[in-house]
């Protein structure tokens, strides 16, 4: 039986939209605002690296055993849920979201990230949850391994100083704990860039956005006009 919209040529094609950059730069915020806005399902990479570590946290395995996390991972079931909210994430069933967010999380991420074999099995569950189209899917190798034939990649950037204010911002915190989270981020940014698998750079092919002087609805006008441009073409 043909399914009734596959051969219809009137009917907008699904792109794949890849959103690449740094912690901070704004990545999630737009990325689930562009695929509101599109009818798209927006997938946080990240949050899969971030219930792994979780996992590796709660089973008491090293974040430098590549082995161990490989093996833990293929035994997890970890599942992003698209709600209007933002993403939900479930680790073996049980809801993680607030969870992953938290500061031994965050930094047991990009240490589980670093290793090639959980990388290759993270890719591969990535490429099955995008494969359909109509994703706007985050992370920091999206446009470069996971899609490298992306519809369309952005990178979206900021100036360093201006992602850590805006971090202190999102989760209203001054003083000494403003420093902890600047200097968390400034080591997770140096981790993600310089480690030898897949590091995070701008694929050559993507458009950057730098939003250090951009307002949100700026971004976000300026996401919808490079999707406009891919779908007239
Ligand atoms: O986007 P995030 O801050 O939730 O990501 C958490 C960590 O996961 C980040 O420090 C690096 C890693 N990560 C990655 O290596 N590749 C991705 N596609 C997404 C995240």
């Amino acid at each position: 039986m043909s399914d009734a919209h596959s051969n219809d040529a009137t009917a907008p094609r699904k792109l794949i939209i890849a959103i690449d950059g740094p912690a901070g730069a704004g990545k999630s915020t737009i990325a689930s605002r562009l695929a509101r806005k599109l009818g798209y399902v927006n997938l946080e990479s990240g949050a899969m690296y971030r219930a792994l570590a979780l996992k590796a946290i709660d089973r008491d395995a090293s974040f430098d055993d590549e082995a161990a996390l490989l093996k833990l991972a293929e035994n997890a079931r970890i599942q992003l849920e698209p709600t209007i909210g933002g993403n939900r994430t479930l680790l073996d069933g049980r809801d993680v979201s607030a969870r992953i967010r938290e500061r031994d999380v965050s930094e047991g991420a990009s240490r589980v990230s670093v290793h090639p074999k959980v990388r290759e099995w993270m890719v591969a569950r990535q490429r099955e949850m995008g494969a359909g189209g109509g994703v706007v899917m985050e992370g920091r190798d999206i446009g470069t391994q996971v899609f490298p034939d992306a519809d369309l990649k952005i990178f979206l950037d900021a100036d360093p100083v201006v992602r850590e204010q805006r971090r202190m911002e999102q989760h209203k915190i001054k003083g000494e704990v403003a420093a902890n989270v600047a200097a968390d981020l400034r080591e997770r940014d140096r981790r993600d860039r310089t480690r030898a698998a897949s590091p995070l750079v701008a694929a050559a092919d993507a458009v950057v956005i730098n939003s250090s002087s951009m307002s949100e609805d700026e971004v976000l006008g300026r996401a919808e006009q490079l999707v406009q441009e891919k779908c007239n073409r």
